[in-house]
């Protein structure tokens, strides 16, 4: 294996061990280019016929508003505990300083070449995992943390709204506060091998 092979490897299995959920975040140091740079990493994922079937909208100039408004939708919206554990995730995350918004683009997920919408909907939502996992790993690379947070139920409405998404057009697929961890990821857990080799017959 050559040096360049070699250091491939090695930094590739960084990107992977260091890439971790992190919900509790300070701010980042947000380099000049690291939209472009998400935006090319986003180009190069795979989806179903090339659809790229999404819209991805980076706050960082309105990423206190945004916060301000789901802080402000979470109090008005949920109850008792439940709003109180949302409010304190809310308080974790809004000072990362960048949010990313990940939009479904109703009119490029649309069945084609005779799919039938049950296996449309599943290409897009395995094209739309590969897209969150290469922007999540796009920036550790960066040295940055994220997590992604879906909380569709109660907020979907004003995510649209905020990033001026028209309901009939997109889906909220997720969105990840960007920033510095402010917390230690838990160890992980021991890993099961999910893998099994063939067996000879
Ligand atoms: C499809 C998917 C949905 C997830 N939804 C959430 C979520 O809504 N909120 C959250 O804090 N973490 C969410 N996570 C993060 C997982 O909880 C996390 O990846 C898992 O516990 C493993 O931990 P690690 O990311 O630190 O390795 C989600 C992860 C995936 C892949």
């Amino acid at each position: 294996m050559s040096i360049i092979e070699s250091n491939l490897k090695t930094a590739f299995s960084t990107v992977l061990q260091e890439r971790r959920s992190a919900r509790r975040l300070l701010p980042g140091a947000f380099p000049a280019t690291l939209v472009e740079e998400l935006a090319s990493a986003a180009r190069l994922v795979p989806s179903s016929f090339d659809a790229q079937p999404w819209r991805i909208v980076v706050l960082h100039e309105r990423n206190a508003d945004f916060w301000e408004l789901v802080t402000a939708t979470i109090d008005e919206r949920l109850e008792n505990d439940r709003r109180d554990r949302y409010l304190a995730r809310a308080a974790g995350m809004r000072d990362g300083g960048m949010t990313l918004l990940i939009f479904e683009d109703l009119a490029l997920s649309a069945p084609q070449d005779r799919l039938s919408p049950e296996e449309a909907r599943d290409h897009t939502s395995q094209a739309l995992g590969m897209l969150q996992l290469t922007l999540w790993l796009s920036l550790t690379a960066h040295g940055l943390v994220t997590s992604p947070q879906h909380w569709h139920e109660f907020l979907e409405d004003v995510v649209l709204w905020f990033a001026g998404l028209p309901e009939e057009g997109f889906r909220l697929v997720a969105f990840m506060p960007v920033g510095r961890a402010a917390e230690r990821p838990e160890p992980r857990a021991e890993l099961t091998s999910r893998v099994s080799r063939e067996t000879a017959p």
